[in-house]
């Protein structure tokens, strides 16, 4: 299935955390402080292709036609040797990545992209997963990218934390989460196409290290996710909103409490914030969440979406505005190519 002995192709969808991972307790094998939850996308996908090329000396490694450089290329190429050393086998690999996204912008670009990678780089170097160990193996390439192995909803678990790094690093994956129908989309504002400033993962580092809003924010989290599950099960879209709207605020104020502050929030994206709290004054369940970026997503009924979109669009005139729905996790091509 999927592609010929040694190669295979896979596409993945990014997700949107409505309950927020921000923190990690283990570094090396990102396992975070707390559980989040997320809503995968139907637009944005990234196509992987990952072709073994034995008697290579290197990994060969195309991002949209280009050669990947810098960080990218050292992320991906440490997560092919993760794979190499689970499937016992050396050889160095051709990846060719397309990615629809803006990358490094707070749009979950790592999140599809290396819940492709996993999906097509176990297959092509013949790893037999289960959807539970390749969302770990995901989460090994970028703690967010765990969750897009699925679709629609999706929990990922902080995992144990007292036992072994092995016990821990089993435990920690994402799965499915139960929804009673909601017919949600996500307006998703491109404030700024750019790459951010800082990256989620010294962003992270920092903020636990030094926010003293931290420890609260990853406390009321536990219980946002508690809320958030009981909402989703009785299909009730103001809940589901209004807890991803504080859980998202929230974890922006530790990141503007750290020291020195990490603020991801741009001029741009407090109008839209504020077009928003238009929206919901005029009688429109409309509610935002931000991620590492400036972008804002805003959740709404697929009935409404339009509208919203419209509303943001003349909030910021010229900046690009999508709509989402629930999308599907990610899956092998069926034929390679
Ligand atoms: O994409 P990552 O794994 O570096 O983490 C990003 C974290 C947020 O997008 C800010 C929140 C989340 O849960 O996706």
């Amino acid at each position: 299935r999927g592609s010929g002995a040694g190669t295979a192709t896979a596409v993945a969808h990014p997700n949107i955390a409505l309950v927020k991972y921000w923190g990690k307790r283990d570094e090396r094998l990102f396992l975070p402080r707390t559980d989040s939850l997320s809503m995968t996308l139907d637009i944005f996908p990234t196509t992987t292709r990952v072709r073994l090329a034995p008697g290579a000396e290197h990994d060969t490694l195309t991002f949209n036609g280009a050669p990947a450089t810098g960080e990218a290329r050292r992320r991906i190429a440490a997560f092919l040797d993760l794979v190499r050393e689970r499937a016992a086998l050396g050889h160095r690999a051709v990846v060719d990545t397309v990615n629809t996204v803006p990358t490094g912008a707070g749009l979950a670009s790592s999140a599809s992209g290396f819940a492709a990678l996993a999906v097509a780089a176990a297959a092509a170097y013949g790893l037999a997963l289960d959807a539970t160990a390749l969302s770990r193996l995901a989460r090994r390439g970028s703690g967010s990218a765990s969750r897009s192995l699925f679709g629609d909803f999706a929990v990922w678990h902080a995992g144990v934390s007292a036992g072994t790094a092995e016990q821990a690093d089993l435990s920690s994956y994402a799965e499915p989460v139960h929804a009673a129908p909601l017919d949600p989309a996500l307006v998703i504002a491109v404030v700024d196409a750019g790459p951010k400033a800082v990256s989620s993962r010294e962003a992270m580092r920092r903020t636990v290290g030094t926010s003293p809003l931290y420890e609260p924010w990853a406390h009321s989290s536990g219980a946002d996710l508690a809320d958030m599950r009981a909402a989703l099960g009785r299909g009730d879209l103001e809940a589901v909103g209004e807890i991803a709207e504080r859980n998202a605020l929230g974890m922006h104020a530790t990141m503007l409490a750290a020291r020195p502050a990490v603020r991801y929030m741009s001029p741009a994206s407090l109008t839209v914030l504020d077009s928003v709290l238009q929206l919901r004054r005029e009688g429109t369940a409309a509610y935002a969440t931000m991620d590492a970026g400036p972008n804002v997503k805003v959740l709404c009924r697929r009935a409404d979406a339009q509208r919203v979109a419209a509303a943001v669009r003349s909030a910021v005139p010229g900046r690009a505005v999508h709509i989402a729905g629930p999308g599907p996790g990610a899956r092998l091509l069926s034929e390679d190519g």
